[in-house]
């Protein structure tokens, strides 16, 4: 329905309406005509208040909302659904001497505001929950709206909302909002905050929750019955789940590469050569053992992958499930590849100060005065100038291509791209990344590898067993890229199985 038609009818029911209606002096053979008119502008009217208009409908009473608690979350969810439109009434222990609550809010002893309401949302702590015993007959049948989270995980022998849902049988335990902070609500929420959890028994009482919470302008996300509720509440005590992980790997390993190279380089020259070399581990260390661990990283991205491949073409099939260990790996590439990349910043920002080190100046400086004391000239080496330019620019333009991985890995830019050029990205030049970092890292060690002066106390250097896990990915990856391999794996990863599936034989692979 256009806004004109609608107009024209408010017109012409202004016009019957007012005139002619009621007039005493209208013609017998006209009052039919009238008694027609009325009843079509009737029907007009009941067509236009509720199927063009519904919207014009008189307002109806706004809903009365019962928070239990004046707390920090309860003035915030309660400022909130004011502003929504909701009217408010809390229930406090002391209604007569709370501090101020947002405008327009009532507030009265437990009982009173339960009785008003048929949706309550209890703002306070577990610990307190057994006040609400006394509240039972007021809270029956109604929906009891749990926001409580815990300090810490398996505090309790069951959840909040279980032990609430047991307190008070015959009310409807909802849990929602835990997950919502009171800043978050004060501030206008971002994304980030607002997610709402709900699970709960009963169906219609969830949806009085969805509701709410959908009118508030936050998401919800229904997480099932109520047995639910112990997983919601550990949401919120999850410290960056997904980065615990490779966080621990990063820790590992640098602690790791740090005392081994600190055994190689400085140890070796105090206890061999007489000679205190301490102060490079702060630079020197520094920018080997950050980049040896970012090419470790690196390459524990890619790794997850070709092992997925090698197992998929085993076994046959691709619906069959990967080991947990292997599935938790692959959930984490995104996070271990972010922090390679903040390691691999952290060497090129090293590698920028090379050349105002007080120790790279002054031996510049000494080899210049010494050259020219001792009269002998130096000879230009090409082999040199092509190693140290071949690795740099391997170095660089590795760089770019992991700042690039990192850039689509951020969600404005990952949600632009179709999943293909994501995976184009990701998958392709990420491995050409690993392969110019990996080269990068041979070309650095150039002709060291067979140096036996390289080897001190029998250890190779740190760059030598840092390009154990990478070599090992590319020549994998090489093998699953051969055509007979690649083709295989194309088929399974179309849904090709090698046993049909009631297992009626075996079917050839490469058919
Ligand atoms: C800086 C940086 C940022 C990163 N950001 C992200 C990120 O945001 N998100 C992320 O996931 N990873 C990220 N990673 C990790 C890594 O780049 C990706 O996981 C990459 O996709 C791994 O590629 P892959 O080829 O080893 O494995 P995959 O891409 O998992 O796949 C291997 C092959 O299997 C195919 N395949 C995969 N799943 C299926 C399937 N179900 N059915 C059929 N075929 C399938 C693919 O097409 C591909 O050919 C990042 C890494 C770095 C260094
Ligand atoms: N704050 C947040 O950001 C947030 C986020 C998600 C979930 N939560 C959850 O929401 C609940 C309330 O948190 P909050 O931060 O608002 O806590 P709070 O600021 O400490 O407020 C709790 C309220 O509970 C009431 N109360 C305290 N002791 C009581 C008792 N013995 N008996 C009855 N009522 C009592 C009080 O209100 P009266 O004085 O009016 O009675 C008090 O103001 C908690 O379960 C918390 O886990 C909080
Ligand atoms: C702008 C890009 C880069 C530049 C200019 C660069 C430069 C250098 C330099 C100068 C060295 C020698 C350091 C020394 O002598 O102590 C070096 C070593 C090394 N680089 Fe890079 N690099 C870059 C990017 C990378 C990247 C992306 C990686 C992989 C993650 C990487 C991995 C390594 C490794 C493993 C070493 C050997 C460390 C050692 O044991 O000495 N580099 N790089």
């Amino acid at each position: 329905m256009n806004s004109s038609t609608s107009v024209d009818i408010h017109q012409g029911r202004g016009r019957v309406g007012c005139n002619d209606l009621h007039s005493e002096t209208v013609a017998g053979d006209h009052r039919e005509l009238l008694e027609t008119t009325k009843s079509l502008f009737a029907a007009l009217l009941y067509w236009d208040s509720t199927v063009a208009r519904p919207h014009i409908q008189s307002a109806p009473e706004r809903e009365l909302l019962c928070i239990f608690g004046t707390g920090d979350l309860g003035r915030s969810l309660g400022q909130r659904l004011l502003q929504t439109g909701y009217r408010v009434v809390y229930g406090s222990r002391r209604p007569h001497s709370c501090d101020p609550l947002p405008q327009g809010a009532q507030v009265m002893s437990h009982t009173e505001a339960a009785q008003l309401a048929t949706v309550v949302i209890a703002c306070v702590h577990r610990e307190h929950y057994d006040f609400l015993e006394a509240a039972a007959p007021q809270l029956k049948g109604k929906v009891l709206v749990d926001v409580s989270n815990n300090s810490e995980k398996g505090l309790y022998p069951e959840s909040n909302a279980e032990y609430l849902q047991s307190l008070l049988p015959e009310a409807s335990v909802v849990k929602a909002f835990n997950t919502i902070s009171a800043w978050s609500l004060q501030n206008g929420s971002s994304d980030a905050h607002r997610q709402v959890y709900l699970c709960g028994d009963s169906a219609e009482a969830k949806q009085a929750v969805r509701e709410l919470a959908t009118s508030l302008g936050l998401s919800v996300l229904d997480r099932g019955c109520l047995s639910a509720a112990r997983e919601v509440e550990d949401f919120p005590l999850q410290l960056f789940p997904q980065w615990r992980l490779p966080l621990c790997l990063a820790t590992g390993l640098t602690a790791f590469f740090f005392f081994y190279l600190l055994t190689r380089d400085v140890i070796y020259a105090y206890v061999e050569k007489d000679k205190d070399i301490s102060f490079r581990i702060m630079v020197s260390l520094a920018n080997k053992v950050f980049p040896i661990v970012s090419l470790i990283m690196l390459s524990l991205c890619y790794l997850p992958g070709v092992l997925a491949a090698f197992i998929q073409l085993y076994r046959g099939t691709k619906y069959r499930r990967f080991p947990d260990w292997l599935d938790r790996w692959m959930l984490c590439r995104k996070q271990l590849g972010l922090l390679a990349l903040g390691l691999a910043f952290l060497h090129v920002l090293y590698t920028l100060l090379i050349p105002i080190r007080y120790y790279v100046r002054y031996k510049i400086a000494e080899n210049v005065v010494s050259v020219i004391r001792e009269n002998r000239t130096t000879v230009f080496d090409t082999t040199i100038a092509w190693r140290s330019d071949s690795y740099l620019s391997m170095g660089i333009l590795g760089f770019a291509l992991f700042v690039l991985l990192g850039i689509t890995s951020l969600p404005s830019i990952s949600n632009a791209l179709s999943w293909r050029e994501f995976s184009f990205v990701q998958s392709k030049l990420g491995h050409l990344t690993l392969f110019f970092c990996t080269l990068h890292t041979y070309l650095y060690g150039w002709d060291r590898f067979l140096r036996p002066s390289t080897y001190k106390w029998w250890t190779p250097p740190g760059y030598m067993l840092c390009l154990v896990v990478p070599s090992v990915v590319l020549v994998l990856k090489l093998l699953i890229l051969l055509p007979c391999m690649d083709r295989s794996l194309g088929r399974i990863r179309q849904g090709w199985e090698r046993r049909g599936p009631e297992g009626e034989g075996t079917k050839p692979l490469m058919a």
